[in-house]
């Protein structure tokens, strides 16, 4: 296929630790004439000499994806930033949206996707091991989806029993839907659940609470917290002072 002289890489920058980035992900970024992105996560990005950077709002997902493939189509190298993995509630579904509805020469770039730890991983590794069986993710945001579809999701996710790891479950514009999500979650599960709340994971402002469903503060979520919410199979495993850690077991505990 032809190529035209640009590229675009979609860059996941892993939740916030330094050590967290990967070396693709960081030679990526070395590469790139132009760097795209939120401007708090720029922010993350090392800075060299030469190399362009546009900062935009967060909420403008697909006018920043159109502005990377035009700079890419113009023979620019370009990386466009998300925080945790570019696949996750992120920008590699914008760029790919945007290819699809925009012009022709957008489709031959260059375009490829560098993946990064997503929240969820980062989370479940300082917690223990609340992901050891099966999960789901569902973001609690309804900018890009109504509360009925998310409403929907959650109580499909409780009657299949999976753990829940939500994303984006509150913001200042947004304080209430998390307290509508532990109404509904406190009324089809037990209230032993175990339910952790991982803050800024991998930040110098971490925090972890690890908790039950019935003692939970939904007002502990933020924009910078991932919630696990445990299947009926998760369980605290109580150790020396610190939190407990959160396991869910890899089977049913009946050879299955
Ligand atoms: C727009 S989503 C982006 C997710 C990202 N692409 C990923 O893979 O982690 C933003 C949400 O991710 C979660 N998140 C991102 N970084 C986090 C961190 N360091 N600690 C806890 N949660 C985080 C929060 O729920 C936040 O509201």
């Amino acid at each position: 296929m032809m190529h035209a002289a640009g590229s675009l890489a979609i860059v996941g920058l892993g939740p916030g630790a330094a050590e967290w980035i990967t070396p693709e992900a960081t030679q990526a970024l070395a590469k790139a004439t132009d760097i795209v992105g939120y401007g708090g996560y720029l922010d993350r990005v090392p800075c060299r000499d030469g190399q362009r950077r546009h900062a935009s709002d967060n909420r403008q997902e697909l006018d920043r994806a159109r502005q990377a493939l035009r700079l890419a189509c113009n023979g620019r190298d370009v990386a466009v930033v998300s925080g945790g993995d570019p696949g996750v509630f992120a920008m590699a579904a914008a760029v790919f949206e945007a290819v699809e509805s925009g012009e022709q020469p957008w489709r031959d770039l260059d375009i490829r996707v560098v993946p990064g730890i997503s929240a969820m991983q980062a989370a479940a590794a300082r917690l223990g091991a609340p992901l050891g069986h099966d999960f789901c993710a569902i973001s609690l945001s309804d900018n890009l989806k109504p509360w009925e579809a998310i409403a929907r999701r959650l109580v499909a996710a409780i009657e299949g029993d999976f753990v829940i790891a939500i994303y984006n479950p509150a913001s200042k514009a947004r304080p209430r839907q998390i307290h509508d999500a532990f109404a509904l979650l406190r009324k089809r599960k037990s209230v032993t659940t175990p339910v952790a709340f991982a803050r800024a994971v991998g930040r110098p402002d971490e925090r972890l609470v690890v908790t039950t469903l019935g003692e939970a503060d939904p007002d502990l979520a933020d924009m910078s917290t991932l919630i696990v919410i445990g299947s009926s199979t998760t369980r605290l495993v109580v150790h020396g002072s610190a939190s407990p850690w959160m396991v869910t077991p890899r089977g049913y505990g009946d050879g299955r």
